[in-house]
C-alpha cells in the first residue's frame, strides 16, 4: 500500500515539475515500468479526431519509424484499440491467449501480459498508457485501479500542459503584434501608474533603457511631464505630446479594466511638418496677393473719378469692385486663421457671455431685418463666465449668427441660446434654414469647404468662417459642434469652459 502511494506521490511530483509535455510523460513510463517491474510501455495520445497525435514509447532501442508502424497498426488491431474503442482499461494475462493482442514479427522482446488504461478528461479518451511484461499472468486486478490513479493525474497534467502551451501560443503572437508595431504602447496598473508593458517603440519614443522599466512608476522612468499628465487626466483625455526630438506623438489613453490605463502613442510628425508648410506657403502667397489687390481697388476708383462713365461701364466697375472685395476678405481670413495657428499666446480676460451675445445680437440686427428674419436673443445667464480673448470670442459668435441669417430664407427664424451645463456655458445659434445635409456636416469646419454647391454660387463666402470659429473655439479649451436638417434648419453649439474663482483657465 505505502509503495503504490509513494509512486503515485513520485508520478505527481514529476507532472508538476515540468509543463514540457515529452519529458513529462516519458517519466510517468518510466516509474510505472520501474514499479510493475515491466520490461516495455507506452503512452499514445490522440486529438479531436482519434489520430495519434503523440506517441512515447519507453524502449530507446526502437527507431521512430519502426514505433510509427507500431502505434498505427496497435491502434486498429491491438490492444490500445479496444482500450479507445471501450474507453475502459483491462488486463491480457497471456498475449498468445487473446486476439486483442498483435504481435510484430521480428519483435525484440515477448511481451507476454499487458495492462492498458485510458487517459481521459471531460469524457473523451485522451490518450492510452500501456505497460507490459514478459510473463504471463503477471498483472492483478489491483494492478488495474493503480494504474488508473496514474492514467487520471497524467491526463490532469496532460489538459494543463495543452492548456499552457496554447495560452503560451497566443501570448506569443499578441507580444509579437505588440512588439512589431510602429505606435508606442504604454500600459501601466496600480494607484502610482506602474509599468506594465512598454513596448519598443515607447521605448525609443521616451528614451527608456530597454527593459529597464518593469514595475517601475512611469513618473520616475520618464521626464515626459505631459505623458505622466494624461495618464492622470480624469475623465481619461489623449492629445499632443511634444518630444525634446522635435518629435510630435498624437497620444490617445484607454482605461483596460482590471489591469490599468493604456496610452497608444502614433507619430504626426511627417503631418505636422506638412501643415506647417500649408501655413506657410499661405501666409507668403497671402501677403503677395494683398498688395495688387489694393492696386487694382485703387484704379477701379481712379476710373470712376476720371470719368465720364456710361451706367453700363459704371454697373461693370461695381462687379469688378464687388469681386477685389470678395478677396480681400478671403486674404483677411486666410492671415486670421493662420495667425490663430501659429500663435503662441493670447491675451485673456474674464468675459461674461450674455454680453458678447448682446453685443453680436446688436450687430447683426439690421442685417436680420433686412432679410425679413425674425432674430432673437436668449441670454440671461450671468454665471456663463468663460476666460478668453474678447475680440475673438465675439468673431466667432459673429461667424455663426452671419452663417445662420446667410443660409435662411426670408421669412425664416435665427435664434441665440445662452445657458451652462456642468462645468461649460454653451453658446447656441439656432436657425430655420436650408440645413446641412448629414454626410458632409462633419466637414464643414475644414478649411475651404462648402456645404451647398447650388447655393454657394448665389450666398458669397469663402468657406473659411467656420474654420475661423473651430480654431478659435480650441485655442479656448472648448468645442463646437453642429445639429442640422436639410430644410429644416441647423443649431451651431459652442461650449467654452466656465471660469468661476479662477478655476478654469
Ligand atoms: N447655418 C448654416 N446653415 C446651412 N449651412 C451652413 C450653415 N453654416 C454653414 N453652412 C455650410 O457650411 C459651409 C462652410 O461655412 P463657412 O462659414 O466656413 O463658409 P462660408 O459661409 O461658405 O464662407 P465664409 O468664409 O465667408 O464664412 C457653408 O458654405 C455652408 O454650406
Ligand atoms: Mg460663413
Amino acid at each position: 500500500m505505502q509503495e503504490k502511494l509513494n509512486l503515485l506521490n513520485q508520478i505527481s511530483d514529476e507532472l508538476n515539475k515540468d509543463l514540457n509535455l515529452d519529458r513529462m510523460l516519458q517519466r510517468v513510463i518510466d516509474l510505472t515500468i520501474k514499479h510493475f517491474k515491466a520490461i516495455s510501455g507506452s503512452i499514445m495520445l490522440f486529438d479531436e479526431e482519434n489520430r495519434i497525435s503523440k506517441y512515447i514509447l519507453q524502449r530507446k532501442d526502437v527507431s521512430d519509424a519502426r514505433a510509427h508502424q507500431i502505434v498505427g497498426q496497435v491502434l486498429t488491431e491491438g490492444f490500445a484499440g479496444w482500450v479507445l474503442k471501450h474507453g475502459r482499461g483491462d488486463i491480457i494475462n497471456d498475449t498468445q491467449a487473446d486476439d486483442r493482442w498483435y504481435t510484430f514479427p521480428n519483435q525484440p522482446y515477448t511481451a507476454r501480459s499487458v495492462i492498458a488504461t485510458p487517459l481521459t478528461r471531460r469524457n473523451r479518451v485522451a490518450g492510452v498508457l500501456t505497460i507490459n511484461h514478459s510473463e504471463a499472468e503477471h498483472f492483478k486486478g489491483q494492478d488495474l485501479s493503480l494504474l488508473n490513479a496514474i492514467a487520471w493525474q497524467a491526463a490532469i497534467a496532460l489538459e494543463n500542459a495543452q492548456l499552457f502551451r496554447q495560452s503560451e501560443a497566443e501570448r506569443a503572437t499578441l507580444s509579437a503584434i505588440i512588439n512589431g508595431t510602429q505606435d508606442a504602447i504604454v500600459v501601466v496598473y496600480g494607484e502610482d501608474h506602474k509599468i506594465l508593458l512598454m513596448n519598443p517603440a515607447a521605448e525609443k519614443a521616451l528614451q527608456v533603457t530597454p527593459d529597464n522599466w518593469k514595475d517601475r512608476a512611469l513618473d520616475s522612468v520618464t521626464h515626459l511631464n505631459d505623458l505622466v499628465a494624461l495618464f492622470n487626466s480624469s475623465p481619461l483625455s489623449g492629445g499632443e505630446l511634444q518630444l525634446s526630438n522635435g518629435h510630435t506623438l498624437l497620444t490617445s489613453l484607454i482605461d483596460v479594466p482590471d489591469v490599468g490605463r493604456m496610452a497608444i502613442m502614433h507619430d504626426i510628425s511627417a503631418l505636422k511638418a506638412l501643415d506647417k508648410m500649408k501655413t506657410e506657403f499661405i501666409d507668403t502667397f497671402t501677403h503677395d496677393l494683398a498688395a495688387p489687390l489694393a492696386t487694382i481697388k485703387g484704379h477701379i476708383d481712379l476710373l470712376q473719378i476720371d470719368g465720364p462713365l456710361s451706367d453700363l461701364q459704371l454697373e461693370d466697375l461695381g462687379f469688378m469692385r464687388m469681386a477685389v472685395d470678395q478677396m480681400r476678405m478671403l486674404i483677411k481670413d486666410l492671415l486670421e486663421l493662420t495667425r490663430l495657428e501659429s500663435l503662441k499666446s493670447l491675451y485673456k480676460t474674464d468675459i461674461a457671455l450674455n454680453s458678447s451675445l448682446k453685443k453680436s445680437f446688436e450687430t447683426f440686427k439690421r442685417m436680420a431685418t433686412t432679410k425679413n428674419i425674425e432674430f432673437s436673443l436668449h441670454a440671461n445667464d450671468s454665471k456663463a463666465i468663460t476666460r478668453g480673448n474678447p475680440t475673438l470670442i465675439t468673431r466667432a459668435i459673429d461667424n455663426l449668427i452671419e452663417n445662420a441669417i446667410k443660409y435662411t430664407k426670408p421669412h425664416g427664424q435665427v435664434s441665440l441660446l445662452l445657458t451652462t451645463s456642468g462645468n461649460e456655458a454653451l453658446i447656441a445659434v439656432k436657425d430655420t434654414g436650408i440645413g446641412i445635409p448629414a454626410k458632409t456636416a462633419p466637414q464643414v469646419f475644414d478649411k475651404f469647404f462648402r456645404a451647398h454647391a447650388a447655393e454657394a454660387n448665389e450666398v458669397p463666402g469663402s468657406g473659411l468662417g467656420l474654420s475661423i470659429v473651430k480654431a478659435i473655439v480650441e485655442r479656448h479649451g472648448g468645442r463646437v459642434w453642429v445639429e442640422s436638417k436639410v430644410n429644416t434648419g441647423s443649431t451651431f453649439t459652442i461650449a467654452l469652459p466656465i471660469h468661476s474663482n479662477g478655476s478654469a483657465t
